[in-house]
């Protein structure tokens, strides 16, 4: 059987760190708030000349070089981003260019936070169906660039980045000890627009907009959804919350984050925090926690991971994979 293998991994960061007292000056806020809230000690925000597509091509760079490959050896990128550099064309063909790759194919797939999850759900289909044979799958975002800088309640919340994997196919037995994605579930529902959104468009105002959240609503949402891709996760393969080595979850926020693990009885010494340096960086979040604690030596070569998100839409999934 063909398995999507995880053979590379990188990332990238803006230079500035923004910390919560540097935002203290911006809008009526606290240190103590923010990270009592969230979790949230500093964020990284993109500078003149940093865009998604120059965050995404460094993270695309770093991955290739870790799994010793080149732009020659891809066949697909995908990007994760609700943050492109233009409406068109896609920024995955911009950074597709930027790597000096002019075969193959790329395209960008937008489900906000939960962007990465449904870009390695994209790219295992092409792999396990004979589409493609390695993938450059990306999440990268510049959110800072669609805040409102005057509204506390979500501009201390995101950050900019990208983190990148390349995946590549393997045969395999096809057992739960191979290598590979064993599962993905994705699910949306857009009755939940109206609770995190972008208030602008190309369709609609003619103009990039300002991102709008309803807190409150999107936490009381978000463990049960999160809780329901990853029992599905379970289900289809067999497996248990004991079973995992790693949980690297969406870095949104701390408490939904601990909540979460709570609920499903991982043992918060399993799970991948970043939230504390990265802030929320959307798409970007999960492949910039696997690149801290698969370069740090916590994930390693055969543990059980399970990765997950929900976001804005509201989206939601899940993937489990044997690194
Ligand atoms: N600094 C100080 N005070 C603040 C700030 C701030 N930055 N922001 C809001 N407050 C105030 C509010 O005005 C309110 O004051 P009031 O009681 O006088 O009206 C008080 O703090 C409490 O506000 P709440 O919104 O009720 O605070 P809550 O405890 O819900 O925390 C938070 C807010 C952190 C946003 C929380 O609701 C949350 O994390 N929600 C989930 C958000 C999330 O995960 N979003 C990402 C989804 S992923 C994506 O797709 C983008």
């Amino acid at each position: 059987m063909i398995r999507s293998v995880v053979r590379g991994f990188g990332a990238s960061l803006p230079k500035r760190v923004v910390t919560n007292r540097e935002m203290e000056e911006k809008v009526d806020t606290s240190d103590e708030w923010i990270v009592q809230r969230t979790g949230i000690r500093q964020r990284y925000i993109a500078g003149e000349g940093e865009t998604t597509a120059s965050l995404g091509e460094a993270a695309a760079r770093a991955a290739l070089e870790r799994a010793k490959l080149t732009p020659a050896d891809i066949d697909l990128i995908i990007l994760a981003t609700s943050t492109p550099d233009n409406t068109f064309p896609a920024t995955a063909v911009n950074i597709q260019n930027r790597l000096g790759m002019h075969h193959g194919a790329a395209f960008d797939v937008q489900a906000v936070c939960s962007g990465f999850i449904y870009a390695v759900t994209t790219a295992d289909a092409y792999i396990r169906g004979g589409l493609a044979r390695r993938v450059l799958v990306i999440g990268a975002e510049t959110f800072s660039r669609i805040l409102d800088w005057s509204d506390r309640t979500t501009c201390v919340l995101f950050g900019d980045g990208a983190g990148a994997i390349v995946l590549e196919a393997q045969e395999t037995e096809g057992t739960n000890a191979d290598r590979g994605v064993l599962t993905t579930k994705l699910r949306s529902d857009g009755a939940h627009k109206e609770k995190l959104y972008v208030d602008g468009g190309p369709s609609t105002t003619g103009t990039v907009g300002h991102l709008k959240m309803e807190g409150r609503e999107v936490f009381k949402h978000a463990v049960g959804m999160i809780t329901d891709v990853i029992e599905a996760a379970f289900e289809a393969t067999g497996t248990t919350a004991d079973d995992l080595d790693w949980l690297v979850p969406h870095q949104a926020n701390r408490r939904i984050i601990d909540g979460s693990a709570k609920k499903l009885g991982i043992p918060l010494e399993k799970v991948v925090v970043t939230v504390d340096i990265h802030g929320n960086t959307s798409a970007a979040s999960i492949p910039l926690a696997l690149n801290e604690a698969a370069s740090d030596g916590r994930i390693k070569e055969g543990d059980l991971v399970l990765l997950e998100a929900m976001g804005g839409g509201f989206t939601w999934g899940s993937v489990l994979l044997r690194w």
